[in-house]
């Protein structure tokens, strides 16, 4: 795993619990690359025999950049958070962010199937799971953002069942589900929409994970909405989908998120 900085992330742990569980022969350690010089250290890393890797902030973008082909996914997320070397030599890069949400939204119960989704945010967490979540069945997807410019050039780039706006005009409808994909849990804040908003929430997921529920959850849960969760389940699960992309083995994801979770709570 290529990340800067690399000191609090749990992947090492994930991925070796996925390998022992599995049985498989796997080396995963975290890579700290300059900011500058991720393009250099991905090819020290084949150059001592590394085949695949995940990449985290701030080298998604860059990987995308490197990979010799991209799934769709990935291209639509124009991030890259796995990497890996075909048999022909060439690099592919793959992005199971999406895919690891959309597995976290179905063990958590929520109804994918005509959801109308409200995202909140408009960076690199909220571009990469717009497509994974069109594919899982959802009706709509409203993109909000602080700065609205940000939320219509991604609500731009999907068909016309993904729409944007800023936070004071986001459409009255349903939403049944509303993800929180802005970096404001990071300072202890909230994206500032509308209580109405979550009248029909059925869940409000935050893509971060913390020892305590972040402020838009606990705001969630106080203005009546049933079910929250945060990000750690989507971690998990998006390893889980990287895993079977190098060893075509798919992981139990539940096992290793509650090891996770009782090692939080410490
Ligand atoms: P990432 O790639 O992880 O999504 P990013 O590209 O830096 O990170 O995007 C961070 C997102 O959080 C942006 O949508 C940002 O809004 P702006 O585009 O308006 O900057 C949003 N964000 C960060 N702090 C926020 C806050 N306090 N309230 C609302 N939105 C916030």
């Amino acid at each position: 795993m290529f990340g800067n900085p690399i000191g609090h992330s749990k992947s090492p742990m994930i991925h070796r619990s996925f390998a022992e569980q599995t049985q498989q022969d796997l080396s995963y350690e975290a890579i700290l690359a300059p900011v500058d010089g991720f393009a250099e250290a991905w090819q020290q890393f084949v150059a001592t025999g590394g085949k695949g890797a995940n990449v985290t902030v701030p080298f998604k973008e860059v990987a995308f950049r490197l990979a010799d082909h991209c799934t769709l996914r990935a291209m639509q997320a124009q991030a890259v958070n796995t990497l890996y070397i075909e048999e022909d030599g060439r690099l592919v890069g793959d992005n199971t962010d999406g895919a690891g949400l959309v597995a976290d939204l179905i063990r958590l119960g929520a109804s994918l199937e005509g959801a109308k989704v409200l995202i909140l945010g408009a960076g690199g967490a909220c571009r990469g799971v717009i497509g994974p979540l069109l594919t899982a069945g959802v009706a709509v997807v409203h993109v909000a953002n602080r700065s609205v410019d940000k939320a219509l050039l991604v609500a731009g780039d999907f068909n016309a069942q993904v729409s944007g706006s800023g936070f004071a005009d986001i459409p009255k409808q349903p939403w049944t589900l509303v993800i929180n994909a802005t970096s404001a849990g990071l300072h202890g804040s909230r994206p500032d929409i509308d209580e109405s908003h979550l009248s029909h929430c059925e869940l409000a997921y935050d893509m971060l994970y913390g020892t305590e529920p972040t402020a838009f959850l606990m705001w969630a849960q106080q203005s009546g909405v049933k079910c929250i969760a945060d990000g750690l389940g989507m971690l998990v699960s998006q390893a889980a989908e990287s895993f079977q992309i190098w060893r075509g083995i798919t992981p139990a994801v539940t096992p290793v998120l509650n090891k996770l979770q009782e090692l939080m709570q410490q």
